[in-house]
């Protein structure tokens, strides 16, 4: 039997070796949606997550934050984005989100129960990158800004400057936004909406729309225009603006906030932790569990904290949900995804380990005294199939080489934009072991 008859799915179709929260493309969506694996840690995972989440529904809460930690490629963004599309029970190409999670929980319906009941209201989810969408200067309010424009974004205010989301907040408040754009678009040609990221070029026509519009005088339109004061934005004012908002909706709908590559773009500032702490403090003090703070980080909360846990404390309460993706979970995926075989193929694997196990054994007999434990061989035949034609050393070997050359390749820059990871790379392995083998 030839080895690329083995695989279950196709070895060579494209997968992305690393998840973006903000890649909406159908085919992707599609695809990481349908490739999800439930490992065994997920699966718990999803079962911390959903336990705490749904308990909010019956009792208020305070600790809204959650916590996802795990080395790069080990799955953090994938999971951000799963799970945002499942609270949100998005419809992917007609079908939705909840509903192509019950065969991934076929065996285990409690849990999907879990997760069917937390997702019956309405649910709204602010998924982001934080180090894309964060500003450039960076300064002790960065986390706060950063969530206001994606707050303000997500009411479709112009979040970028929180000068124009203001005035057109203030304008929504007053029930013109409508009245707003007609006359803008009127005097200026263009839309608005398409418009407003170039403010500043406008200045006649807003002046005169804001005149017409909101009746104020010539000059107090050219001293807002031209006004130079930078809008300050407190965590109190834009936490109650989050409450006031979330008390429009109904009793039971949530919102949250899921944000990726948060711990490397807090790093060791204490500023922007301390930033990150006062908000999600407040967040949790104010809006009675309806709103949810989602982040991930490659070192677990603690790990980031260390050596600062008194000044800290606080942080820790409110990120009650810590989640750690292990090395076993990306194993696991590796194996569920890329190498799963055919029946046919299983039954072949085995029978070849069982006739040559003591060969198999001794050609990968690793000596145990070194105390490298996690450098295997194979246990069992089952072992040899789910692995084939990678041994299980391997898998340990690639993760700490992808985190070496993460290290010491990119100087110290967090690599999201790199598209290749431990999956992709066990990926075009097989690839060319096969490649390989035909020839
Ligand atoms: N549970 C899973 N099921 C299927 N593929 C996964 C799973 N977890 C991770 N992957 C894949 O592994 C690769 C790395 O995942 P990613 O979420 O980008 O890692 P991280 O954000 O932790 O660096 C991606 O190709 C992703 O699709
Ligand atoms: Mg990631």
């Amino acid at each position: 039997m030839k080895i690329q008859q083995m695989f279950k799915d196709d070895i060579d179709r494209k997968i992305n070796g690393v998840v973006k929260v903000d890649q909406d493309a159908n085919d992707v969506l599609v695809q990481e949606l349908n490739e999800y694996v439930i490992t065994k840690e997920l699966k718990k995972h999803f079962i911390s997550f959903f336990n705490n989440y749904g308990d909010a529904f019956n009792e208020k809460t305070a600790d809204i934050g959650v916590w996802i930690s795990g080395f790069f490629g080990s799955g953090k963004s994938h999971f951000l984005k799963i799970l945002s599309y499942i609270l949100e029970n998005k419809e992917v190409d007609g079908v939705k989100t909840v509903e192509r999670f019950r065969s991934k929980f076929e065996d285990d319906p409690a849990t999907f129960m879990l997760i069917d009941r937390a997702t019956k209201g309405e649910t709204d989810t602010i998924l982001f990158n934080i180090d894309i969408e964060g500003s450039i200067n960076k300064d002790a309010t960065a986390v706060l800004r950063v969530f206001a424009k994606m707050f303000y974004n997500y009411l479709e205010f112009y979040g970028e400057d929180l000068k124009v989301a203001k005035l057109e907040q203030f304008i929504d408040k007053q029930g013109k936004t409508e009245e707003f754009r007609r006359v803008f678009e009127e005097k200026n040609g263009q839309p608005w909406l398409e418009s407003r990221d170039a403010f500043a070029f406008w200045e006649d026509d807003i002046v005169e729309t804001l005149q017409q519009v909101l009746g104020m005088s010539e000059e107090a339109s050219r001293n807002w225009f031209n006004g130079t004061e930078t809008v300050e934005m407190s965590i109190a004012q834009l936490v109650s603006e989050i409450k006031d908002y979330v008390n429009t909706k109904p009793e039971n709908f949530r919102l949250l906030f899921m944000i990726d590559e948060v711990g490397q773009y807090i790093g060791s500032n204490t500023d922007y932790l301390i930033n990150l702490q006062s908000l999600v403090e407040k967040i949790g003090s104010e809006c009675e569990g309806k709103v949810w703070v989602v982040c991930t980080g490659q070192e677990a909360l603690d790990e980031i904290i260390k050596t600062r846990q008194d000044e800290f404390s606080r942080i820790q309460a409110r990120f009650k949900t810590r989640l750690s993706l292990s090395s076993a979970s990306a194993d696991e995926v590796i194996q569920k995804r890329i190498l799963s075989k055919t029946d046919e193929a299983d039954k072949r694997l085995t029978e070849v380990f069982e006739s040559s196990d003591s060969v198999l054994r001794n050609l990968l007999k690793f000596n145990k005294d070194d105390a490298l434990l996690d450098i295997r061989g194979y246990e069992t035949a089952q072992d040899f199939s789910k692995n084939f034609p990678f041994v299980p050393y391997q898998f340990i070997l690639m993760q700490k080489v992808f985190s070496e050359i993460r290290k010491h390749g990119n100087a110290g820059k967090h690599l999201s934009g790199g598209e290749r990871s431990m999956l992709s790379g066990f990926q075009e392995a097989a690839y060319k072991i096969i490649i390989k083998y035909v020839q």
